[in-house]
């Protein structure tokens, strides 16, 4: 049996003063995460807890919180790791405006990759590399944006999640679409990004970043291809 105080920071809307709220929790599934303790809490709540998911499987990225003040992934968060202490502390992440609860809009996300043009205009192939197959791992969950030193909405650094995807991007497009990617890569990440690597400890899909780094950047650098791949 899991015994476990949640403690929630609540607020009904972006305008409202945000409180703390305390709830007992007990199941007898050992299993239980914090995505399925939100959801049996809000079983029993008037006003339940607004929070994000899709596919509870650490697949979309939808349910990025803080927890215990670290951006996690609540479907990915055993509650065992709590037992010892008895509370758990779960928060919105706070890069990003906070729509209610754990609610937050992770436009910028996607606004940075229009920004950056990363997507592929016509079908393109990966020829099956191990950069391309790392990069698209990425949720686009944002807890890499949240942890790093460097960005914040509305700056010109994109961060890692854009950074994956330009990864992909470069090993599949034709060297003369290649260029315009250069360009956005230099000015939205590689001038920004302290390497500090504090992201890679936190990516909850486990990408590779500081590999995704090395490459891009010498790809940024040297105007190289990929050095491990053709
Ligand atoms: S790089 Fe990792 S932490 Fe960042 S958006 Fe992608 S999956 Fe999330
Ligand atoms: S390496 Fe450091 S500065 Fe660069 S994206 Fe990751 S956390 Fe941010
Ligand atoms: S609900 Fe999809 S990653 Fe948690």
């Amino acid at each position: 049996m899991i015994t476990l105080k949640l403690e929630i920071l609540r607020r009904t809307s972006p305008e409202d003063t945000p409180v703390w709220k305390c709830y007992d929790y007990q199941t007898p599934d050992d299993t239980a995460n914090i995505a399925s303790a939100l959801n049996d809490l809000n079983q029993t709540l008037e006003n339940p807890v607004r929070w994000e998911c899709s596919c509870l499987q650490k697949k979309c990225g939808a349910c990025a919180m803080l927890i215990n003040q670290k951006p996690r992934l609540a479907c990915d968060t055993s509650l065992k790791e709590f037992v010892k202490a008895g509370t758990v502390r779960i928060e919105p992440l706070r890069k990003f405006p906070v729509i209610a609860d754990l609610i937050v809009d992770r436009t910028i996300l996607f606004e940075n990759l229009k920004t950056m043009k990363l997507w592929f205009a016509e079908n393109a192939k990966t020829n099956g590399s191990q950069t391309a197959y790392e990069a698209s791992r990425c949720l686009q969950c944002g807890c890499c944006l949240e942890i790093c030193p460097n960005f914040y909405a509305g700056g010109d650094f994109a961060g890692m999640s854009a950074m994956t995807l330009t990864a992909r991007l470069l090993t599949a497009l034709p060297e003369a679409q290649k260029k315009e990617i250069f360009k956005a890569y230099q000015k939205h990440i590689y001038e920004g990004c302290g390497k500090s690597l504090a992201c890679r400890k936190i990516c909850p899909a486990g990408i590779e970043i500081d590999q995704l780094l090395v490459n891009s950047n010498a790809v940024a650098v040297w105007k190289r291809k990929f050095r491990h791949e053709k």
